[in-house]
Protein backbone atom coordinates (compact mmCIF):
# COMPACT_ATOMS: atom_id res chain seq x y z
CA UNK A 1 0.00 0.00 0.00
CA UNK A 2 1.19 3.38 -1.10
CA UNK A 3 0.35 6.26 1.32
CA UNK A 4 0.37 9.76 -0.20
CA UNK A 5 0.92 13.27 2.35
CA UNK A 6 -0.99 15.97 0.67
CA UNK A 7 -1.55 19.22 1.93
CA UNK A 8 -5.15 19.70 1.50
CA UNK A 9 -8.04 18.22 0.04
CA UNK A 10 -7.62 20.41 -3.03
CA UNK A 11 -3.96 18.78 -3.40
CA UNK A 12 -5.52 15.46 -2.45
CA UNK A 13 -8.22 15.99 -5.76
CA UNK A 14 -5.53 17.53 -8.16
CA UNK A 15 -3.25 14.00 -7.68
CA UNK A 16 -6.15 11.78 -8.28
CA UNK A 17 -6.93 13.38 -11.45
CA UNK A 18 -3.88 13.20 -12.56
CA UNK A 19 -3.76 9.87 -12.20
CA UNK A 20 -7.08 8.99 -13.63
CA UNK A 21 -6.15 11.18 -16.75
CA UNK A 22 -2.95 9.11 -16.67
CA UNK A 23 -5.15 6.36 -17.10
CA UNK A 24 -7.33 7.46 -19.58
CA UNK A 25 -4.60 8.54 -22.07
CA UNK A 26 -3.38 4.93 -21.83
CA UNK A 27 -6.93 3.66 -21.79
CA UNK A 28 -9.06 5.51 -23.53
CA UNK A 29 -12.48 3.41 -22.43
CA UNK A 30 -11.19 2.51 -18.61
CA UNK A 31 -14.07 1.90 -16.31
CA UNK A 32 -13.86 4.08 -13.37
CA UNK A 33 -15.45 2.83 -9.90
CA UNK A 34 -16.80 6.12 -8.35
CA UNK A 35 -17.35 7.28 -4.94
CA UNK A 36 -20.31 9.64 -3.24
CA UNK A 37 -19.91 11.95 -0.29
CA UNK A 38 -17.95 15.20 0.10
CA UNK A 39 -14.66 14.07 -0.15
CA UNK A 40 -14.09 13.29 -3.64
CA UNK A 41 -15.36 15.98 -4.99
CA UNK A 42 -12.09 17.87 -5.52
CA UNK A 43 -11.22 15.28 -7.70
CA UNK A 44 -14.16 15.44 -9.58
CA UNK A 45 -13.62 19.08 -9.98
CA UNK A 46 -10.69 18.74 -10.88
CA UNK A 47 -10.90 15.90 -13.68
CA UNK A 48 -14.01 18.03 -15.05
CA UNK A 49 -11.04 21.25 -15.22
CA UNK A 50 -8.48 19.03 -17.11
CA UNK A 51 -11.08 18.10 -19.56
CA UNK A 52 -12.35 21.58 -19.99
CA UNK A 53 -8.81 22.88 -20.27
CA UNK A 54 -8.75 20.42 -23.39
CA UNK A 55 -5.85 18.19 -20.94
CA UNK A 56 -7.67 15.02 -21.29
CA UNK A 57 -10.51 13.31 -23.25
CA UNK A 58 -12.73 11.04 -21.41
CA UNK A 59 -15.35 10.55 -24.11
CA UNK A 60 -15.25 6.76 -23.93
CA UNK A 61 -14.68 6.68 -20.49
CA UNK A 62 -17.30 4.70 -18.42
CA UNK A 63 -18.17 5.05 -14.79
CA UNK A 64 -19.30 2.50 -12.06
CA UNK A 65 -21.04 3.01 -8.96
CA UNK A 66 -19.65 2.18 -5.60
CA UNK A 67 -23.17 1.81 -3.97
CA UNK A 68 -26.94 3.24 -3.65
CA UNK A 69 -29.33 3.63 -1.05
CA UNK A 70 -32.19 1.18 -1.22
CA UNK A 71 -35.88 2.25 -1.57
CA UNK A 72 -35.51 5.86 -3.18
CA UNK A 73 -37.40 6.36 -5.69
CA UNK A 74 -36.02 6.68 -8.79
CA UNK A 75 -34.91 10.47 -9.43
CA UNK A 76 -34.37 11.79 -5.89
CA UNK A 77 -31.94 14.08 -5.68
CA UNK A 78 -29.97 12.18 -3.18
CA UNK A 79 -29.56 8.53 -4.52
CA UNK A 80 -26.41 7.57 -5.50
CA UNK A 81 -27.62 7.32 -9.05
CA UNK A 82 -29.06 11.01 -9.06
CA UNK A 83 -25.55 12.17 -7.69
CA UNK A 84 -23.19 10.49 -9.95
CA UNK A 85 -24.72 11.91 -12.79
CA UNK A 86 -24.82 15.32 -11.24
CA UNK A 87 -21.08 15.09 -9.67
CA UNK A 88 -19.59 12.94 -12.51
CA UNK A 89 -21.37 12.30 -15.14
CA UNK A 90 -22.80 15.49 -16.73
CA UNK A 91 -19.81 17.80 -15.57
CA UNK A 92 -17.61 15.25 -17.76
CA UNK A 93 -20.13 15.38 -20.72
CA UNK A 94 -20.76 11.79 -20.79
CA UNK A 95 -23.26 9.63 -22.27
CA UNK A 96 -25.33 7.90 -19.59
CA UNK A 97 -25.22 5.13 -21.60
CA UNK A 98 -21.67 4.84 -20.08
CA UNK A 99 -23.11 4.57 -16.23
CA UNK A 100 -23.07 1.35 -14.67
CA UNK A 101 -24.62 1.18 -10.97
CA UNK A 102 -27.28 -1.57 -8.95
CA UNK A 103 -30.64 -0.60 -8.58
CA UNK A 104 -31.68 0.73 -5.96
CA UNK A 105 -35.62 0.40 -6.67
CA UNK A 106 -35.88 -3.45 -7.87
CA UNK A 107 -38.29 -5.74 -6.34
CA UNK A 108 -35.50 -8.24 -5.80
CA UNK A 109 -32.63 -6.47 -4.09
CA UNK A 110 -30.61 -9.64 -4.06
CA UNK A 111 -31.17 -10.31 -7.68
CA UNK A 112 -30.02 -6.75 -8.35
CA UNK A 113 -26.81 -7.14 -6.24
CA UNK A 114 -25.83 -10.22 -8.57
CA UNK A 115 -26.65 -8.55 -12.11
CA UNK A 116 -24.27 -5.85 -10.96
CA UNK A 117 -21.78 -7.87 -10.08
CA UNK A 118 -22.14 -9.34 -13.31
CA UNK A 119 -22.67 -6.48 -15.50
CA UNK A 120 -18.98 -5.28 -13.69
CA UNK A 121 -17.40 -8.48 -14.43
CA UNK A 122 -18.68 -8.09 -18.17
CA UNK A 123 -17.70 -4.56 -18.89
CA UNK A 124 -14.26 -5.69 -17.61
CA UNK A 125 -13.99 -4.71 -14.01
CA UNK A 126 -12.92 -1.82 -12.77
CA UNK A 127 -9.07 -0.19 -13.53
CA UNK A 128 -9.92 2.39 -11.07
CA UNK A 129 -11.93 3.02 -7.33
CA UNK A 130 -11.98 5.94 -6.45
CA UNK A 131 -12.91 5.49 -2.37
CA UNK A 132 -13.81 7.67 0.42
CA UNK A 133 -13.53 6.36 4.27
CA UNK A 134 -16.47 6.72 6.57
CA UNK A 135 -15.49 7.48 10.22
CA UNK A 136 -15.73 3.90 11.47
CA UNK A 137 -13.87 2.84 8.48
CA UNK A 138 -16.31 1.54 5.81
CA UNK A 139 -15.65 1.70 2.30
CA UNK A 140 -18.79 1.58 0.00
CA UNK A 141 -21.04 0.92 2.13
CA UNK A 142 -19.92 -1.78 4.06
CA UNK A 143 -20.17 -1.48 7.39
CA UNK A 144 -17.86 -2.65 10.14
CA UNK A 145 -18.01 -6.57 10.46
CA UNK A 146 -18.37 -6.76 6.97
CA UNK A 147 -16.95 -10.20 5.65
CA UNK A 148 -13.56 -9.16 3.54
CA UNK A 149 -14.48 -11.72 0.66
CA UNK A 150 -18.14 -10.01 0.43
CA UNK A 151 -20.01 -9.69 -3.32
CA UNK A 152 -22.07 -7.32 -3.79
CA UNK A 153 -25.12 -7.22 -1.23
CA UNK A 154 -28.10 -5.30 1.11
CA UNK A 155 -26.48 -4.11 3.76
CA UNK A 156 -28.09 -2.33 7.00
CA UNK A 157 -26.28 1.13 7.87
CA UNK A 158 -25.22 1.39 11.23
CA UNK A 159 -26.80 4.55 13.14
CA UNK A 160 -23.37 6.52 13.13
CA UNK A 161 -23.36 5.86 9.51
CA UNK A 162 -27.07 7.24 9.16
CA UNK A 163 -26.21 10.59 11.43
CA UNK A 164 -22.96 10.97 9.28
CA UNK A 165 -25.31 11.30 5.93
CA UNK A 166 -27.76 12.76 7.55
CA UNK A 167 -26.13 16.50 6.14
CA UNK A 168 -27.70 15.17 2.75
CA UNK A 169 -31.41 15.06 4.16
CA UNK A 170 -31.64 18.22 5.31
CA UNK A 171 -30.62 17.06 8.46
CA UNK A 172 -33.43 15.12 8.89
CA UNK A 173 -32.04 11.53 10.36
CA UNK A 174 -35.63 10.11 9.73
CA UNK A 175 -35.03 10.58 6.06
CA UNK A 176 -31.81 8.70 5.72
CA UNK A 177 -32.81 4.64 4.30
CA UNK A 178 -31.56 1.71 6.54
CA UNK A 179 -30.41 -0.06 3.62
CA UNK A 180 -27.96 -0.02 0.82
CA UNK A 181 -26.76 -2.04 -1.80
CA UNK A 182 -22.85 -1.86 -1.55
CA UNK A 183 -20.35 -3.26 -4.10
CA UNK A 184 -18.62 -5.83 -1.78
CA UNK A 185 -15.39 -5.97 -0.09
CA UNK A 186 -14.18 -8.76 -2.57
CA UNK A 187 -16.05 -6.91 -5.32
CA UNK A 188 -14.11 -3.89 -4.47
CA UNK A 189 -10.37 -5.77 -4.19
CA UNK A 190 -11.52 -6.73 -7.96
CA UNK A 191 -10.79 -3.33 -9.18
CA UNK A 192 -7.04 -2.93 -10.67
CA UNK A 193 -6.10 0.03 -8.71
CA UNK A 194 -7.75 1.21 -5.83
CA UNK A 195 -7.63 5.19 -4.81
CA UNK A 196 -8.64 6.18 -1.01
CA UNK A 197 -8.74 9.72 -0.06
CA UNK A 198 -9.49 10.67 2.71
CA UNK A 199 -9.60 14.61 4.53
CA UNK A 200 -10.21 16.49 7.45
CA UNK A 201 -8.81 15.06 11.38
CA UNK A 202 -12.65 12.84 11.70
CA UNK A 203 -10.92 10.77 9.73
CA UNK A 204 -7.58 10.52 11.31
CA UNK A 205 -8.80 7.29 13.56
CA UNK A 206 -10.15 5.68 10.63
CA UNK A 207 -6.83 6.07 8.39
CA UNK A 208 -4.39 5.00 11.01
CA UNK A 209 -6.39 1.82 11.58
CA UNK A 210 -6.68 1.23 7.86
CA UNK A 211 -2.85 1.44 7.18
CA UNK A 212 -0.88 0.51 10.81
CA UNK A 213 -3.94 -1.80 11.81
CA UNK A 214 -3.92 -5.33 11.33
CA UNK A 215 -6.49 -6.62 8.35
CA UNK A 216 -9.41 -6.55 10.15
CA UNK A 217 -13.59 -7.31 9.29
CA UNK A 218 -13.96 -4.61 12.34
CA UNK A 219 -11.72 -1.73 10.09
CA UNK A 220 -13.26 -2.69 6.47
CA UNK A 221 -10.98 -0.63 4.67
CA UNK A 222 -8.10 -2.23 6.04
CA UNK A 223 -9.08 -4.89 3.02
CA UNK A 224 -6.78 -2.00 1.18
CA UNK A 225 -3.78 -3.65 2.30
CA UNK A 226 -4.33 -7.07 0.56
CA UNK A 227 -4.78 -4.99 -2.69
CA UNK A 228 -1.62 -5.38 -4.81
CA UNK A 229 -2.01 -1.57 -5.82
CA UNK A 230 -3.71 0.56 -3.41
CA UNK A 231 -2.69 3.99 -2.75
CA UNK A 232 -4.14 6.10 -0.10
CA UNK A 233 -4.22 9.68 -0.28
CA UNK A 234 -4.51 11.87 2.86
CA UNK A 235 -4.00 15.42 3.84
CA UNK A 236 -1.87 16.37 6.75
CA UNK A 237 -5.29 16.50 9.47
CA UNK A 238 -5.96 13.04 8.36
CA UNK A 239 -2.69 11.72 8.38
CA UNK A 240 -2.54 13.43 11.73
CA UNK A 241 -2.25 10.11 13.52
CA UNK A 242 -0.10 7.96 11.38
C1 LIG B 1 -20.84 7.19 2.52
C2 LIG B 1 -20.45 6.54 1.20
C3 LIG B 1 -18.97 6.21 1.17
C4 LIG B 1 -18.17 7.43 1.60
C5 LIG B 1 -18.55 7.82 2.99
C6 LIG B 1 -17.76 9.01 3.52
O1 LIG B 1 -21.01 6.24 3.51
N1 LIG B 1 -21.19 5.34 0.97
O2 LIG B 1 -18.59 5.79 -0.13
O3 LIG B 1 -16.79 7.15 1.53
O4 LIG B 1 -19.93 8.16 2.97
O5 LIG B 1 -18.32 10.20 3.09
P1 LIG B 1 -17.63 11.61 3.19
O6 LIG B 1 -16.59 11.62 2.14
O7 LIG B 1 -18.73 12.60 2.90
O8 LIG B 1 -17.07 11.72 4.55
Amino acid sequence: MEVVIVQDAKAGGELIAEAIADLLRRKPDALLGVATGSTPLPVYEALTAKVRAGAVDVSRARIAQLDEYVGLPAGHPESYRSTVLRQVVEPLGLDRGAFLGPDGTAEDVQAACEAYDRALAEAGGVDLQILGIGTDGHIGFNEPCSSLASRTRIKTLTEQTRIDNARFFDGRLDQVPHHVITQGIGTILEARHLVLLATGEGKADAVAATVEGPVAALVPASALQLHPHATVVVDEAAASKL
